[in-house]
């Protein structure tokens, strides 16, 4: 089975956590990326949060995959002749470099495109253009600065940030669609186009719903915010809201079995409209079904934490497991709060390769997170993250047409 983007090239010019999640994906799906770092250097997160002396770090082993990597400097005279040769032969040069960098490197989007028309340019920044498009910008900033850090976390509380990395490997992932949406207009216009994706942006689309309840606010309380019942007012901007869900059914975190000592002893508990006579038989509660302050979802809106009170005083009596297996059957939707050491260690997620075990020539066995995206015909495997420049001969040679000796004058140029 062929793979999906076989025969694309991707000059990946991308570090850390965003543009390295893009290129990640494009590589799962059959792309040859070829990973361009600094010689003696490379990505700088190869030495961050290293676990293992002098070994890459897993930080950067799980987010480069099935990529070849490539020592470049295009600031010297051979390297700026290399990265030339790269840019023809490549379909989309992919960076996230503070704002300006690819331009100061000598390639400009204009000389790119001189140089190749086909070329698809694709960036992350931190900010579109605006006040603060010079700004660097790292994943918690651009949760922040996106309208999630303002709606997550306790009404009483400080605003908080997520540990799901929204702001950098959800921008890639907007990135990686706006390069095949180019790619397939490529197919018609024969010509390549910028794409650019900034944080702010990809945050604030992600945190959309919170947007729509900003508009809501003009028209009256939330109601289906808890704070609604609790008498609490409301301000001029969208609350934090704790676990309320962000939908138009509640639901709740609630304390399972052994919550005392296990902090992941949790399920998240959602009150579903359609199946409210099921909840109320579950947990001892029939009469609910017919009292009119509750039978009907409006009639409950202001009850929200009793409602979930009495649940949870159900939930406590057995584990996170047993009550999804006891709501399964009945279609109450919930959900075990599952830390990540039960997710490693959950065989449905190894059988499907979400979750994947890689072989390594310098740390040995590691886990990480396999392509999340199954395409039936072109399915993903995963290999191992390069070593830096392991494939630096091997694509100057097979890629670009170098030999030996023009090879050797960049090396002592120090240009690969
Ligand atoms: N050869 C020579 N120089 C290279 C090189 C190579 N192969 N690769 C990178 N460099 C240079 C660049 O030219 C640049 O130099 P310059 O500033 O003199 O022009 C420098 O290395 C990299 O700069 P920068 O991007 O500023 O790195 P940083 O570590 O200071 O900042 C970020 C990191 C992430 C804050 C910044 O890159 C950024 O804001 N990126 C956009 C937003 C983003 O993606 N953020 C999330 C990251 S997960």
């Amino acid at each position: 089975m062929s793979k999906a983007l076989e025969g694309v090239k991707i000059l990946d010019m991308t570090h850390v956590q965003s543009g390295p999640t893009c290129t990640q994906l494009l590589a799962w799906f059959g792309a040859d990326v070829i990973k361009v770092e600094r010689p003696g250097v490379g990505d700088a997160t190869r030495g961050q949060l290293r676990d293992i002396p002098d070994v890459d770090s897993l930080y950067f082993t799980m987010l480069n995959h099935n990529k070849r990597s490539v020592t470049l400097n295009p600031k010297t005279d051979s390297g700026a002749k290399i990265f030339t040769k790269l840019i023809e032969e490549c379909d989309v040069l992919v960076e996230n470099f503070a704002p300006g960098a690819i331009d100061r490197m000598g390639f400009p989007w204009g000389k790119i495109q001189e140089i190749n028309p086909r070329m698809i340019y694709a960036s992350v920044k931190g900010f579109g253009p605006g006040p603060y498009e010079d700004c660097k910008v790292y994943e918690n900033v651009a949760q922040c600065t996106g309208g999630a850090a303002s709606t997550t976390g306790f009404l009483d509380g400080p605003p908080l940030v997520t540990g799901a990395q929204i702001g950098d490997s959800g921008t890639g992932l907007h990135l990686a669609f706006g390069i095949v949406t180019a790619l397939y207009h490529r197919e018609q216009s024969g010509k390549g186009q910028r794409v650019e994706c900034a944080m702010q942006d990809g945050v604030l689309n992600l945190s959309r719903v919170k947007l729509r309840d900003q508009q809501r606010l003009a028209h009256g309380p939330l109601k289906e915010y808890s704070q609604f019942g609790q008498g609490i007012e409301f301000g001029d901007a969208t609350p934090r809201a704790g676990n309320d869900s962000g939908g138009g059914q509640p639901g709740w975190i609630l304390k399972c079995k052994g919550w005392e000592t296990d902090p992941n002893a949790y399920v998240y508990f959602i009150t579903q409209a359609a199946v409210w006579g099921n909840i109320c038989d579950l947990i001892g509660k029939p009469e609910w079904k017919e009292d009119p302050g509750y039978a009907k979802p409006a009639d409950r809106l202001d009850k929200i934490k009793p409602i979930f009170d009495a649940i949870e005083e159900w939930t406590m009596t057995m584990d996170k497991f047993e009550v999804m297996n006891l709501c399964n059957p009945l279609n109450i939707p919930c959900g075990p709060i599952l830390s990540m050491k039960e997710l490693a260690e959950e065989p449905s997620l190894r059988e499907t390769g979400t979750i994947v075990e890689v072989d390594h020539p310098e740390r040995g066995k590691y886990l990480t997170v396999g392509n999340p995206v199954k395409l039936s015909d072109s399915p993903s495997d995963v290999k191992r993250s390069p070593l830096l420049g392991e494939h630096t001969d091997e694509i100057l040679k097979t890629v670009l047409g170098l030999n030996d000796e023009e090879i050797a004058a960049a090396r002592e140029e120090g240009a690969i």
